[in-house]
């Protein structure tokens, strides 16, 4: 079983899908811990719940403090807990773009609505105001921009003759408390999704010139240069032969490079079965830190060892700029 995320949940009021999300993080399989609640609200009902259930918590009221001071003291709070993922539920003030950036592609929200519809407040009284035959809840990762971030997970509610913004409400809530869970868990699980994984990866590896999609016995790979003359570059393992790592196989300069940064950095560089031999060095992936910076320099150093001449020229012009 891999190792849990650590979530970090903000909340500013009733508490209910904090809630969802640390019974769910009580199952025996589940994908995440709660490692921290955090409000706004000193009186937030969820801050008793989660004290009873033995999660630390955190408080601070925001009266009198400029909003960067705020999310100052919210920032250190959650760092302090190193959270993987910041989950917001129900927590009701913007935040600044500071916070914002520094959590970001770790920070997700869920809202009662179906994005893109109804971002901001009263989402209930819209969706029946404007008769629609179903509202719903969407949990989104967080951008500086209110309710538009990369949409993660929808469920759809129907509308009901005579619902009310309450009524409509509590059923949305119901919803909730089954998305954000699920979707939650799938985030934080996506670095053992192969299928993620080579989608990173190639998106890393469309930006080099002249690469094309290639396999090498089954797995997935990426050439460069034309069609006739195209040179795999990259490779991913996933588990070649028992290993645990899905790694990413790159053209080190040698034996001596490789098993120094095997020696130096063990949890990210690995000597790969058979591959090893013939100067591929494994890079893991399949790890909540991957630096995915340091991911795209070895795919363009590696693509830079086996392009030919004419294309390498281009690249170390491009570098005088
Ligand atoms: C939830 O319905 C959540 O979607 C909404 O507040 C409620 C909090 O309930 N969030 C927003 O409107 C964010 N703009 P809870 O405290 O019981 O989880």
């Amino acid at each position: 079983m891999a190792e849990r995320a650590r979530v970090a949940v903000v909340i500013s009021g009733e508490g209910s899908n904090m809630a969802a999300l640390l019974y769910a993080s009580r199952l025996p399989d589940a994908a995440f811990d709660i490692v921290l609640v955090a409000s706004n609200n000193p009186q937030a009902p969820g801050l008793a719940l989660a004290e009873a259930e033995g999660v630390p918590t955190w408080s601070q009221s925001h009266k009198g403090l400029s909003r960067e001071a705020f999310d100052d003291a919210l920032h250190a709070a959650l760092a302090a807990a190193q959270p993987d993922a910041v989950a917001l539920a129900g927590y009701m003030r913007l935040l600044t773009p500071a916070f914002v950036q520094r959590w970001r592609g770790r920070l997700l929200n869920i809202h009662p609505s179906l994005l893109p519809n109804y971002r901001g407040l009263d989402t209930y009284a819209r969706a029946l105001e404007a008769g629609d035959t179903h509202a719903g809840c969407t949990v989104h990762l967080v951008t500086e921009e209110v309710d538009a971030g990369e949409i993660l997970g929808q469920v759809a509610v129907a509308i009901r003759p005579g619902d009310t913004p309450d009524t409509l409400a509590a059923r949305v809530r119901l919803a909730e408390h089954q998305l954000y869970p699920a979707t939650l868990a799938t985030y934080v699980s996506r670095h053992h999704d192969a299928g993620w994984i080579e989608r990173q990866v190639d998106a890393l590896a469309a930006a080099l010139p002249e690469v094309s999609r290639k396999t090498s016995h089954g797995s997935p790979g990426w050439a460069v240069g034309t069609e006739k003359s195209a040179k795999l570059f990259a490779i991913i393992a996933d588990r070649h032969h028992g290993e645990e790592a899905i790694g990413l196989l790159v053209k080190a300069s040698g034996a001596d490079e490789m098993t120094g940064l095997i020696e130096a950095r063990p949890d990210t560089y690995y000597w790969p079965k058979y591959y090893g031999a013939s100067g591929w060095l494994g890079f893991k992936l399949n790890r909540p830190d991957t630096d995915w910076d340091e991911v795209g320099e070895w795919l363009q150093r590696s693509w830079r060892a086996v392009a030919p001449p004419r294309l390498t020229k281009l690249m170390r012009a491009a570098d005088q700029f």
